[in-house]
């Protein structure tokens, strides 16, 4: 019998199989809010057990990209609030991920111009933002030089991210996710070479990730844990991200701190096939050992690996990321092991309309343009 497409009660909300759709970010929204176009993308992928959302930033500060759709003005919470309803409409279930790329900004898109904000003044070498270059024209910029956080500053992001979790529930989502991975934020704060800080956020184990376990608390006490789920990348090296001593008790000191909150999940991000590397083997198993709550990894899974993965025991949940943008009846095209389409890398990030963001089909009406093309023909 089929794991992957089995039921899954993910802390009261009962999803009807274990393929999520990983958060993505598309960079459409021109203006950052969610437009009418982003609620047909996500509704069209509602038979995912679980969406997550692409990262909303919660501050301008929190930018690192433009046109991401943020979740931190009104105007952003209504956008979002058309997006859960077109979803639910179609029978889905769907977390917005919560996001502040620190460091990983440019001068640009910050509140007056300023530097981004880090654990330190340490520029993430070789990331890239996408900002508005010295000809005033939008494209890729290297990574401002951040400045390092005052420690009163940082109660301040915390804020951000539960008032946003606030918004969210208001825009009828789920749950969230905070978006501890991939070299943001929270990453740049658990990572001893990117925190170099001599307060209460750095230097221990237990100072580098005070500032996301505090954040954590605080959104749950807003939202509830059980609505409340954390991605990390654990050994990540995205974005000038670096290996350090005691990296894996650093990883294991996240483990116990979660295990002790209980949050909705725990979302392992493995960078092998987005320019990263991956997790060591056995990573999942290693982790759950002492995670013991729902554990989601994503990260070039197939619908053949994710279900041996469930089968091993390790993980709860499965997440596709890059095969959920040209298919998005993704969950049926495995289910029945229908052909599945790969998304041309130029649709990845931006344009507008529909084209390579709302135009993929479903596999029957794949079939139906295919034999109609056909019959053409034949006349
Ligand atoms: C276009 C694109 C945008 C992404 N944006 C995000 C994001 O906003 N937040 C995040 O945590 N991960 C992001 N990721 C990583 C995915 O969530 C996922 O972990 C990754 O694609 C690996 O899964 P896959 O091999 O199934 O694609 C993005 C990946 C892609 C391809």
């Amino acid at each position: 019998m089929s794991l992957l497409f089995s039921p899954f009660d993910l802390t009261g909300l009962q999803l009807p199989n274990r393929v999520v759709m990983a958060p993505m970010t598309r960079s459409r929204a021109e203006t950052g809010v969610p437009d009418d176009q982003t609620a047909i993308y996500y509704a069209q992928r509602a038979s995912a057990g679980l969406i997550i959302t692409e990262g909303a930033p919660v501050s301008q500060q929190g930018n690192g990209y433009l046109h991401t759709p943020g979740i931190y003005t009104d105007e952003q919470g209504a956008g979002w609030a058309k997006v859960t309803q077109a979803v639910h409409k179609r029978g889905g279930r769907i977390f917005v991920q919560l996001w502040h790329v620190g460091r990983v900004s440019h001068t640009s898109l910050q509140p007056d111009g300023a530097a981004p904000v880090s654990a330190s003044a340490l520029r993430a070498e070789g990331a890239l933002s996408y900002a508005i270059g010295p000809d005033g024209q939008p494209g890729q910029q290297p990574a401002s030089i951040p400045r390092a956080l005052a420690t009163d500053e940082i109660a301040g992001i915390t804020a951000d991210f539960v008032a946003a979790a606030k918004r969210a529930m208001l825009a009828g989502f789920d749950g969230v996710e905070i978006h501890g991975a991939n070299s943001y934020l929270f990453e740049q704060f658990l990572n001893a070479n990117s925190n170099q800080r001599a307060d209460r956020y750095g230097g221990s184990v237990e100072n580098r990730l005070r500032f996301l376990m505090e954040t954590i608390d605080a959104v749950a006490a807003e939202i509830g844990m059980n609505r409340t789920g954390v991605r990390i990348s654990p050994f990540g090296r995205l974005s000038g991200m670096t290996g350090y001593d005691g990296e894996a008790d650093t990883w294991l000191a996240v483990a116990e701190a979660l295990e002790a909150r209980q949050p909705a999940y725990v979302h392992l991000s493995d960078q092998l096939t987005i320019g990263g590397e991956a997790m060591p083997a056995g990573f999942p198993s290693q982790f759950c050992k002492t995670f013991t709550g729902t554990l989601i990894a994503a990260g070039g899974f197939t619908k053949e690996t994710g279900e041996q993965a469930l089968e091993d025991g390790a993980l709860d949940l499965i997440a596709f990321g890059k095969p959920f943008i040209g298919n998005p009846d993704l969950v049926e095209r495995m289910r029945n092991d229908w052909p599945i389409n790969e998304a041309p890398r130029e649709a990845f990030y931006g344009g507008t309309g529909s084209a390579g963001y709302t135009d993929f089909p479903t596999w029957r009406e794949q079939v139906d343009t295919q034999q109609t093309n056909a019959a053409q023909k034949d006349k």
